[in-house]
């Protein structure tokens, strides 16, 4: 008794992951937000003399080599009447808030260069140009770790992006613009100019294209480490997905019916254990029951002289 309880409880948490493995797919995974705190601690360690309006750019850890960050500490009143003419490869026009107000902020920039597709891996597409992001935090205390991101709205002309290096896509496929907000949604728009995106939110943005070849089942939240690369010509790339999309959740289906089934085999089975263990300890309390003698006999003798209508309704499912 004491073994099975256990294990139904474990059986109903498997069950309740997987119903809740389906919303938390679109949350902001936990290695992006832990990259997010481990950049911001490393960019405000580039303020040994923090002038305003300067970026300065930050050595991030040994074990992130490849990426570049870099940091500005701005008067909220600046950012927002005058803006900021070139942070790397954004532009900051006039009119951006940040929520909450703070007096001064500090917009950290990141490069996740060859990291790109390990932090934000995007099945089905390529990545064209690096992911870089743009995000704000209070500079009230530039020793202060795991701060919150504040949001920042550029309530006059979008924050431009402009890629230095994109890879030449594809011929027949069309780059676009993908956007990362804080919450993990994603976003596609289209491409000004070959190699500019815009935005109104901070967050992480790329350039990517469809990848020709189908994309790899989305079984694993481990992000990998290479997108997949062309290497079959699909003319149904844009069913790809919704295809995918179906054989997920066909396969969750049949997953979470088999898990229920299991769960009502293992509840019958308590149940009969139960049962068992009542008329055994009937027999011991000295029903006038042969131990040896097998369940069939036993059970009615035990039905009649021992009912405890408790435990017979308490289980059934
Ligand atoms: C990288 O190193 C830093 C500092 O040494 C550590 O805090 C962080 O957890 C490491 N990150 C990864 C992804 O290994
Ligand atoms: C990115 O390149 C650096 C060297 O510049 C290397 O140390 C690192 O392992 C690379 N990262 C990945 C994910 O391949
Ligand atoms: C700034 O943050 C650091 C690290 O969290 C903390 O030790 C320190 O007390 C803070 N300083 C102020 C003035 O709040
Ligand atoms: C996502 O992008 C579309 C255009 O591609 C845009 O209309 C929509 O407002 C965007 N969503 C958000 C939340 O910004």
């Amino acid at each position: 008794m004491g073994l099975l309880v256990p294990s139904l409880e474990m059986l109903s948490l498997l069950l309740l992951c997987c119903f809740f493995s389906l919303p938390r797919l679109r949350a902001q995974s936990s290695a992006q937000e832990a990259l997010d705190v481990l950049i911001q601690d490393y960019a405000y360690r580039a303020f040994v003399r923090p002038r305003t309006g300067i970026p300065f750019d930050g050595i991030p850890p040994s074990n992130l080599s490849g990426v570049h960050i870099s940091a500005m500490r701005l008067r909220s009143g600046s950012l927002r009447t005058r803006g900021v003419e070139g942070f790397k490869e954004f532009t900051i026009y006039p009119g951006v808030i940040e929520q909450p107000y703070v007096e001064r902020l500090v917009l950290v920039y990141q490069n996740l260069g060859n990291w790109s597709a390990r932090y934000y891996p995007l099945p089905g597409y390529v990545y064209l140009a690096p992911v870089l992001g743009l995000l704000a935090y209070d500079a009230s205390n530039l020793s202060a770790k795991h701060l919150t991101e504040l949001d920042i709205l550029a309530s006059g002309q979008p924050i431009s992006v402009e890629f230095s290096d994109v890879k030449s896509a594809p011929p027949g496929s069309l780059p676009k613009c993908v956007w990362f907000d804080l919450h993990g949604v994603v976003n596609f728009s289209n491409v000004v100019s070959g190699n500019r995106c815009s935005t109104v939110r901070q967050g992480h943005f790329s350039i990517v294209v469809k990848s020709t070849a189908p994309p790899p089942a989305p079984v694993s939240p481990k992000p990998s480490t290479t997108p997949p690369g062309p290497k079959h010509k699909d003319k149904e790339k844009k069913k790809d997905s919704s295809v995918w999309i179906i054989v997920g959740s066909v396969v969750g289906g049949l997953l979470l019916l088999s898990l229920l089934g299991i769960l009502i085999l293992w509840l019958r089975r308590y149940q009969q254990k139960k049962r068992m263990q009542k008329m055994e300890k009937a027999a011991e309390v000295g029903e006038a029951l042969h131990m040896a003698t097998v369940g069939s006999t036993k059970a009615p003798a035990a039905m009649v002289t021992r009912t405890q209508p408790t435990l017979e309704t308490e289980y059934m499912p």
